[in-house]
């Protein structure tokens, strides 16, 4: 059959690849999803009102020529390609729609093995020619912004001509003030699609040189959260993880607390399923059609956990924000919920006062449950035993706590979970999670509560030892203390 070869128009189809309804939040979270996946730890987002620019900048591994080229096309990748397994990128086209959503120019200044590369798209250029042009060199107005990128590889992706972030109604560009509070959520919305990631790869991010600190929305560092048992479910030949997380009441909650846990939405709006895809978080806030959202229910949040491979069958869109429940995840889904949502309305009214375990979910008689995880604890408690339940009901709110907190020491330190635990090296600072951290502040401070420890120098010997700190070591332990002010410089 003949056929003839058509050039789309390019201004028609720039309006379409820039109103593919991004927000500033999920353009940006789209960019980082680049960088993590060409391998970034560290990742600084520079906003500036004074030049107009944005800017994200990685340690990642940098694009040669070629694929700098294939990169800036528009449509790089066939999304039925298999990913690499962690790999957040899909559709070849979040690079060039997210900036488009943003401004008119895109810049990239990549360097791989200490040699430089650089493209620049100029929609007003290409819909003044009406024709694909793209620039391999970007101007110079625009380069003496970006400045240069240590280490031998990198990329700084710079976009410009912020019409769309800076805009404000006709020619009128956004308040300074405004601006910054645009950039202040887009810092919430961040330190919450990434949490599990920044709580877990050692990934730092930046925003204008603020480290951006996660925001769990579990609370498993609570003694009060309730965990559910994870559970893996097979939907359409992918395993996904479930697990459901019921808050503590507020009177568990210290205001601060409360209100922190109550995320920048409100603790309503906060309720429902969080589906993860490579432990970046894709959807949540409701429980998608399955039950409506009632504030009785706001205590219940249920972790769902994808493999890249089921993106087809959950209909992850372009921007990683749209996503639909397969009729198979669904029956499964409800029927946890249910279990979630009736525990929460029992926790919110407060019928199981100074017990909430009791709440026990006919769970199952096994004391201990596989994680199914790949990292972390291989075997975790059944803290829904109905032996435990039991105890829990007849001990007071002190006994509990306490009790919780030896329950996941025991977790943490069961031989088959600290196999591999890393080898400690001394004296420099290392990083710990906050999780962490939290929980060595508060097992720190009932040891001196309970008086198995009466000096720094005891509290930090009982602490190095515990399996569960097995990776932390003694430098970094004292510091931990010290920043809890628990003891004090000596
Ligand atoms: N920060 C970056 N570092 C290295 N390579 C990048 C970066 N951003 C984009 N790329 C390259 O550009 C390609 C296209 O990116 P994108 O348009 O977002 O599509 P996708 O992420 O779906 O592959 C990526 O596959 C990758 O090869
Ligand atoms: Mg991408």
């Amino acid at each position: 059959m003949n056929v003839i070869l058509t050039q789309p128009s390019a201004t028609p189809v720039i309006q379409a690849l820039r109103s593919i309804g991004y927000n500033a939040r999920t353009a940006i979270s789209d960019l980082i999803d680049n960088s993590l996946d060409a391998g970034a730890t560290k990742i600084h987002l520079n906003f500036e009102y004074e030049t107009g620019v944005i800017k994200i900048k990685d340690n990642g591994s940098g694009m040669d020529d070629e694929t700098l080229q294939i990169a800036m096309n528009i449509g790089s990748k066939d999304p039925r390609k298999k990913r690499a397994n962690n790999e957040l990128g899909r559709f070849g086209m979040g690079l060039k729609t997210a900036s488009f959503s943003l401004g008119k120019r895109l810049s990239v200044y990549t360097k791989k093995d200490g040699k430089y590369y650089e493209r620049c798209w100029d929609l007003d250029h290409v819909s003044g020619c009406n024709e694909w042009q793209l620039f391999t060199e970007i101007p110079k107005e625009v380069k003496v912004l970006l400045g240069e990128i240590e280490g031998e590889s990198g990329t700084i992706v710079c976009i410009d001509k912020l019409d769309r972030f800076m805009g404000f109604g006709k020619n009128k560009i956004i308040q300074e003030n405004s601006y910054y509070n645009k950039i202040s959520k887009i810092n919430k919305h961040l330190e919450f699609v990434f949490h599990s990631i920044l709580e877990k790869n050692h990934v730092q991010m930046l925003i204008n040189n603020m480290e951006i600190y996660p925001w769990n929305p579990f609370l498993t560092t609570n003694p009060f959260t309730i965990e559910g048992e994870i559970q893996l479910l097979k939907i359409n030949e992918h395993r996904i993880k479930v697990q459901y997380f019921i808050l503590p009441h507020a009177s568990h909650l210290s205001e601060p607390e409360y209100k922190e846990a109550g995320g920048y939405r409100g603790w309503r709006d906060h309720q429902g399923l969080y589906i993860y895809r490579e432990n970046r978080l894709l959807y949540f806030g409701d429980w998608m059609g399955m039950f409506p959202k009632d504030a009785a229910s706001q205590l219940a949040r249920v972790r769902i956990d994808l493999p890249n491979e089921a993106d087809s069958d959950w209909q992850v869109d372009i921007k990683k924000s749209g996503i639909n429940l397969p009729d198979e995840a669904m029956k499964r889904l409800s029927a946890i919920s249910g279990i979630a949502r009736k525990t929460s309305r029992d926790i919110y009214y407060f019928r199981n006062q100074g017990s909430q375990q009791k709440q026990a979910f006919k769970g199952s008689l096994n004391t201990w449950e596989q994680s199914g995880l790949d990292k972390g604890p291989q075997f975790l408690l059944n803290r829904n035993h109905p032996i435990l339940s039991e105890l829990m009901k007849n001990m007071d709110d002190k006994n509990i706590k306490l009790l919780n907190l030896y329950l996941k020491f025991v977790q943490l330190g069961s031989p088959s979970n600290i196999i591999d635990s890393p080898k400690v090296e001394e004296e420099s600072v290392q990083e710990v999670s906050d999780a962490d951290k939290s929980l060595i502040v508060q097992f720190a401070k009932t040891l001196l509560e309970i008086k198995a420890a009466s000096n720094p120098d005891d509290l930090l010997n009982a602490l190095i030892t515990q399996p569960a700190f097995d990776g932390v070591n003694r430098t970094t332990m004292r510091k931990i203390l010290m920043e809890a002010g628990i003891i004090e410089s000596y």
